[in-house]
């Protein structure tokens, strides 16, 4: 591992309740007793009711809290049912995700998430900007089109990019339990890497079984992790197999 920071994300989409942050308490004493601790930023992204309770359960943690999404406009507004990146701060996000594939797959396009991540990153908060391609994409061997238009229009006008970390999520491999061979995986990073001269970490299945092949992917600045991460045990499992 070469990277200065491994992150290691969870993204616990639209699951868990105030019971689920039981067991916080076991990711955060593994971090404070693990040798490697001051190499790794971990964060919690759970469902917005989630990151004022978990905030507060993490106050003296390394743990970090962030969103899964947030509206575009930076003001109050008549917006019915939706939460903007200043709440999101005022109850204790540092991050939020945007343009995850299952909020493109529900209308999102690169324009909107654009507008998103400028606002996000006015109000304060670090943005964790998700792209990749389809089954369909990968297929036609566009790959590289579709994220080179994903980081073109998403990022577009952003002068400061410092606290922009990019997701590489192919849609075919998020929760199938697929992930890219290896070596596919790294020359799309490096692709990434060359294009934005940003942070990309991988996220699509990461799980305990998969991350000794993953972590062997020398250009990977960390996972972002669904499915395994509501399960404290296999979170740990992950990080712990990232470094032996
Ligand atoms: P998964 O989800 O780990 O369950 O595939 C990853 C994601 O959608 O961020």
């Amino acid at each position: 591992m070469t990277n200065k920071y491994m992150y290691f994300i969870a993204n616990w989409k639209m699951f868990g309740g105030l019971n689920s942050l039981n067991s916080l308490h076991k990711v955060d004493r593994f971090l404070k007793n693990f040798k490697k601790n001051k190499s790794i930023k971990l964060i919690f992204c759970p469902p917005s009711t989630l990151i004022r309770p978990m905030s507060k359960k993490l106050i003296n943690s390394r743990i970090e809290v962030g969103s899964q999404n947030c509206h575009e406009n930076e003001d109050y507004g008549a917006f019915t049912g939706f939460v903007n990146s200043k709440m999101l701060k005022d109850v204790g996000a540092k991050y939020v995700i945007l343009g995850h594939s299952e909020n493109r797959k529900c209308g999102e396009t690169n324009k909107l998430i654009n507008l998103k991540v400028k606002s996000a990153l006015k109000t304060g908060l670090k943005v964790i900007f998700c792209i990749g391609e389809t089954l369909k994409e990968k297929k036609r061997k566009i790959t590289n089109q579709i994220l080179s238009k994903q980081i073109k229009f998403g990022l577009q006008k952003i002068n400061k990019k410092k606290n922009i970390l990019i997701a590489y999520e192919p849609v075919w491999s998020i929760g199938t339990g697929l992930i890219p061979k290896s070596k596919e995986l790294f020359t799309t990073i490096n692709f990434i890497k060359k294009k934005t001269k940003l942070n990309v970490i991988y996220g699509g299945s990461v799980n305990p079984k998969n991350i000794h092949e993953l972590k062997s992917i020398n250009n990977i600045d960390g996972f972002l992790i669904g499915g395994a991460s509501q399960d404290p045990k296999k979170f740990i499992d992950i990080i712990k197999k990232t470094y032996n």
